[in-house]
């Protein structure tokens, strides 16, 4: 089988360097590209080497980053330049290797030792070279003072090369997928560790978005994503408590499994009888469910109030269950249509006071379409990947009219369902006001902050 080998991706860093190091080789033609020592005193000794590395090393980090390394580099070529010519004291006794290697060995450990009582162990390297350069190489009395004031000089002009560069170039990356956007993830020693376990979670947009809002938020956590095989929680759980993890969001198939090992369970957690968030403090385990709360709040978000109406709900899997305890808890009557009935009547049970099951045929959507005053799409049918797609929308003509129609579905960011409901005029809501209140929720009980989820959902609609 062909593999085809993916070629890597030129990035801004790689042309601003490339820009750097051309823009440092055309500044040194002048000086005969290689030394030339007939040009007599510094002039002789100059070259575009050291101005390169210094282009390489600063054009591969952001310009505050670029001055940091770039006063380094100078400090380690000034310390070395000084060290490396203070040797020519010693004179012809230098021509002796007896002299020469012991005297090179004690001017690097000098230099190392100079560069770290200041505390820069970056100019370490070149604190080192410097002097091996100056003593190794065949320069000879007074030509040594010029070559070590020509590598301060090109490094100084590297360096000004390189912050110019980096000012002036944009910090652009690659697009490659859209979502796929650099979380730009800022670790200390102090930062706390949040992650999504799942099996699979490859996938999962959570990392995306919760590592955004805790940049946008400015709070010290980062959020992985951890892959945990079916059946492994209460491993996973004693890691993460171990290692210090603050929390995790758990897809699917660990939802139901957490329950059980919860020392404490939230009220919608209970309800659902699953777990999308998990709070560690003090080596205890907190369970929570934000898929149903977070799905209220999207509809309130868009003005839509289920309390004493009639709701539709397409679908009994996970997603569907928490949407339709939580319609009911909040007063509406609720029709949960699923092709395997036993699965809809299973949910109906916890409330068979505001719940009913019907079956998923074209009549029985028609007839759950027309009595409901709000529409909601649980089942996967329509989601990027998952290939299934409803038979027909016929349905859709008994809706009410400005009976709004909800997909859970956020990709694609309209449906089928929803462009057909458009069609027909209806109000149509996808499912990114659910994932973003659902992680919004998540993360003011990680962080025990209150979080302005509208804001949030500005911040997130430029990555997701
Ligand atoms: P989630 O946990 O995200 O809700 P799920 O548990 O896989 O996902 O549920 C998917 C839902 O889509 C189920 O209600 C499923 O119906 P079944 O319970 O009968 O499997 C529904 N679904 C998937 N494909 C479907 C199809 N082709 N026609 C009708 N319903 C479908």
């Amino acid at each position: 089988m062909k593999k085809t080998v993916p070629l890597p991706r030129i990035g801004m860093r790689v042309i601003k360097t490339a820009v750097a190091v051309m823009v440092s080789y055309l500044l040194f033609v002048p000086f005969g590209l290689l030394y030339r020592e007939e040009l007599g005193g510094i002039l002789g000794q100059m070259g575009p080497l050291y101005a390169c590395i210094a282009c390489i090393i600063c054009t591969q980090s952001t310009l505050g980053q670029t001055f940091q390394q770039g006063i380094s580099r100078l400090i380690g070529v000034i310390v070395g330049g000084a060290l490396g010519t203070a040797t020519l004291l010693l004179g012809p006794a230098l021509d002796n290797p007896w002299v020469k290697i012991p005297v090179l060995g004690a001017v690097c450990v000098a230099g190392v030792w100079l560069c770290l009582l200041i505390k820069r162990p970056t100019a370490c390297g070149m604190a080192c070279i410097l002097p091996c350069v100056i003593l190794i190489t065949g320069v000879t009395g007074v030509t040594r003072y010029y070559y070590a004031a020509a590598r301060m000089i090109e490094t100084v002009v590297g360096l000004l090369i390189a912050l110019g560069v980096n000012a002036a170039l944009p910090d652009y990356r690659p697009e490659t997928e859209r979502g796929e956007s650099d979380m730009n993830v800022e670790l200390h020693n102090t930062t706390r560790k949040l992650c999504v376990i799942g099996d699979p979670v490859g996938h999962s947009k959570s990392p995306l978005i919760q590592n955004t809002m805790l940049k946008a938020l400015g709070l010290d956590y980062v959020y992985l994503c951890q892959p945990v095989p079916r059946g492994k929680c209460k491993e996973w759980l004693d890691c993460a408590k171990f290692a210090g993890y603050a929390g995790f969001n758990a897809t699917m198939p660990h939802k139901e499994e957490l329950v059980p090992l919860m020392d404490q369970l939230d009220q919608d957690a209970r309800l659902i009888g699953a777990v999308n968030t998990v709070c560690i403090r003090e080596g205890k385990a907190y369970g929570y469910n934000t898929d149903g709360e977070g799905f209220l709040r999207a509809l309130a978000d868009e003005g839509i109030h289920p309390a004493g109406k009639t709701v539709a709900v397409l679908g009994a899997g996970g997603a569907s269950k928490a949407v339709c305890l939580k319609l009911a808890q909040a007063g509406a009557q609720v029709i949960v249509c699923n092709r395997t009935l036993d699965k809809a009547q299973a949910i109906c049970a916890h409330d068979p006071a505001h719940l009913r099951p019907v079956g998923f045929g074209p009549e029985e959507l028609a007839q759950a379409a027309g009595a409901c005053d709000l529409l909601v799409n649980g089942t996967s049918l329509g989601m990027e990947g998952s290939g299934g797609q409803f038979a027909d929308f016929s349905f859709l003509d008994s809706l009410k009219e400005g009976a709004p129609v909800v997909d859970l579905i956020y990709a694609p960011a309209q449906t089928e369902l929803l462009r057909q409901a458009k069609l027909r005029g209806h109000q149509t809501v996808n499912g990114l006001g659910l994932l973003v209140n659902q992680a919004v929720l998540s993360l003011e009980y990680f962080t025990d902050t209150s979080i302005d989820a509208a804001e949030m959902k500005k911040v997130l609609a430029e990555v997701l």
